[in-house]
Parts: C-alpha cells; structure tokens; sequence
C-alpha cells in the first residue's frame, strides 16, 4: 500500500514564524510535496505554496492518521509547540502539545521509516531555554554555555524541550536495544536548540525573549514600547532567515558528520539596551522604555547570555549569514520599512 502514497515533507506548526519562513524556502528549493498542519488555518500565501494543508492539531490522532493515510511521511519538521510565556499560564496543555505531541510524531516517524524501510528525517527545533542558570552571578560566569552545560530549566517548555531532545536522541540511537531483532530504520533526529529569533516579517507571540522583536516593529509602526526586562538583560539572538538556514543545512547535512543529535547554535548577543539604541539610532521618534516584569525577567535572566555552538560548526559547517549589524542594518530595518511604509 504504501507505495501507492505520495511522499511528502510535513511540517506542524506551519502558521507559525519559523513555519512562514521554512515554507518559503522549502517550496523553492525541494521538489517534495509539502503537507501543512497547523491549530489555525494556513495563511492563503502559505497555501499555495503547500500540496495540502491540515486545520488541527498535533494531539488529534484521527487527524495524524488520515495524514498518513494519504502521504508517505519522509520528512517532518516539527515546529508546533507552545511557547515559553504561554505554556507557564497553562502548563498542562503545555505538556500535551509538547511533550504527548512530539512523542506521537516520533512514533509516526518511526512507523513511517518501518513501512517504508527508509529513516525518516525528523527536525526539531528546540530552545535555549533549556538552559538554567540559578542566578545571575553564575549566568556571567558560565559565559558561553555547551550543550550540556546547565540543563535544569526552570520553565514548562524549557523541561518539555529538553525531554524531547532526549526522545529524539532514543528514538534514533537506542530504540529497542534489547530487541531480538532491532530496527533497521530509527528515527533521523537531528535537533537544534535556537536563541531568541527575530523575524522582520512576523510578530512572535507567547515567547520570553519577544521584547526584542517586539521593540524593533512597535518603532518602525510609531508605537511606544515598555520593553518587560531590564535594560542589561542578555541573551543570544539570531535572523530568522538564519533560523531557517541553520534548520535546512542541518537537515541536508550527511548523517555522518553528525557526532551528535542536538545542537547548539546562535549569532549575536547583545543586551537589551544594545537593541534599544540601535532602534532608537535608526527609528529617531521611537519611544522605548524599560519596564521590567520580576516574573519574566527572572526567566530571561536564567537563560545563557551566549552559547557555545562550535560542534554545529565542525559537525554541519553552521555560520549565521547575518551578524548584529547584518540582522540590523542589513535584514531587519529595510525590510520592516518597506513592511510599514504603506501603514
Ligand atoms: N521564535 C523563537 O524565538 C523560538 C526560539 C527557540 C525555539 N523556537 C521553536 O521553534 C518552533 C517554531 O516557533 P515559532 O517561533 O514559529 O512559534 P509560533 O508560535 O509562531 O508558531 C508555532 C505554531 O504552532 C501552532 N500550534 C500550537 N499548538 C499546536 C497544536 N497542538 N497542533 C498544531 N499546531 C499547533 C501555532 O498555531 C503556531 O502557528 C517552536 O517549536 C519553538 O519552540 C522558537
């Protein structure tokens, strides 16, 4: 049966961000169908650019099934989940999305491999905040944090991100070890932990490092902006066509050279004030003032203020394009201009 299925690349959460700019590339530079899910009904730009899309959600198991009903799933690039600030307010359906609805997909990777005796690639971004730092005495000590280094987070989603990393790191190294015959076809897990994004074309919604997107369009559309941590907060950032470009080499990238399944990988840090002046620089009427939440900040300031991501660079070659100036100067005021000129 399998053979009669079209194969695809399914990517959930596919409305979101990191989705937007993953779809655009991927319809350009792949000649595989790409199949859609997403809670909310694809963008119609988005739309056409996927053989088909999906309204639902991850944890809906008819609607995973009647996907592989209709595609041989090769490809997944699991990008649904719910961010650091939202999953705090609801915790519990926090794990479900998270946690239940990456295993679910792990498993759907795995039967997919089996049925067609091919390793199903399978992409996961997850997150600095994995990362937990106790204090910020020791935040500015550790400096540039490894992938091991301080892995105690103090948030839902930083513990559901980390768990996934090890699943995927199972899935594709141990799964059924004892096995009298084990299987052939693990799960292709391959995991990359982001910093802080920042996307000239989207705004980001329910993330702890949102005040740094957030100051950059409030200025460019002539909104005052009370940024929720303190002026010296500091954490790793990277563009987001970075972003896209860190995710595609790493799923291009010859199996291997991977020494590893879960990466670390950033661009610039800088503080929150560094933000602030460059926008202040750029957008003169900008009105940013610093408003800290104790309960936000206390999560940022448990976060590295770097990461070291020198094994993405030897395993899978990994350089951010854009540097400060570059996603500034380069990427986020022209194309945020030209984003708000009519408005
Ligand atoms: N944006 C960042 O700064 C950042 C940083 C580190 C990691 N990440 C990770 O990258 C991935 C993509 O993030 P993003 O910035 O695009 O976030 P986003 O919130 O913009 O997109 C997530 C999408 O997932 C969808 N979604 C949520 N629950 C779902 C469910 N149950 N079923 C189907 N879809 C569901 C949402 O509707 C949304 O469109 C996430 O896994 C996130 O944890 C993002």
């Amino acid at each position: 049966m399998s053979g009669m299925r079209k194969s695809a690349i399914l990517i959930t959460g596919a409305n979101g961000e990191v989705g937007h700019g993953l779809i655009e590339r991927l319809s350009e530079e792949s000649s595989d169908p790409i199949v859609a899910l997403d809670l909310m009904e694809i963008e119609p730009e988005l739309k056409k650019r996927c053989a088909a899309s999906y309204a639902g959600s991850i944890v809906d198991r008819a609607l995973m099934e009647r996907i592989v009903s209709e595609y041989r799933v090769r490809e997944i690039y699991h990008l649904a989940a719910l961010l650091s600030t939202r999953a705090e307010f609801t915790p519990d359906t926090a794990h479900d999305v998270n946690v239940t609805g990456t295993l679910d997909l792990l498993r759907l990777a795995r039967d997919q491999g089996s049925w067609a005796a091919e390793s199903v690639k399978f992409l996961f971004p997850s997150s600095i905040a994995v990362f937990g730092l106790p204090d910020l005495e020791t935040k500015r000590a550790a400096g540039s944090v490894k992938e091991w280094e301080w892995t105690a987070p103090m948030t839902m989603y930083g513990c559901n991100k980390l768990y996934c990393e090890q699943l995927g790191r199972y899935y594709a190294n141990h799964y059924r070890q004892l096995a009298e015959e084990p299987s052939e076809y693990n799960v292709d897990f391959r995991c990359l932990r982001y910093p802080g994004l920042i996307s000239a074309t989207t705004l980001p919604q329910g993330g702890t490092s949102d005040y740094a997107p957030e100051m950059i369009h409030a200025a460019a559309s002539r909104k005052p902006y009370a940024c929720f941590v303190r002026e010296d907060t500091v954490i790793p950032f990277m563009a987001m066509p970075d972003a896209i470009d860190a995710i595609l080499s790493l799923a291009r990238a010859d199996v291997g050279h991977l020494k590893r399944r879960v990466y670390n990988v950033t661009s610039f840090s800088a503080t929150a004030g560094d933000i602030r002046d460059r926008v202040a620089a750029h957008f003169p009427h900008a009105e940013i003032t610093f408003a800290p939440d104790e309960k936000r900040q206390r999560i940022v300031d448990s976060w590295p203020s770097d990461v070291d991501d020198s094994w993405a660079r030897s395993d899978w070659d990994w350089d951010a394009k854009h540097d400060i100036d570059a996603t500034f100067n380069g990427y986020l005021f022209p194309v945020i201009e030209k984003k708000y000129a009519g408005a």
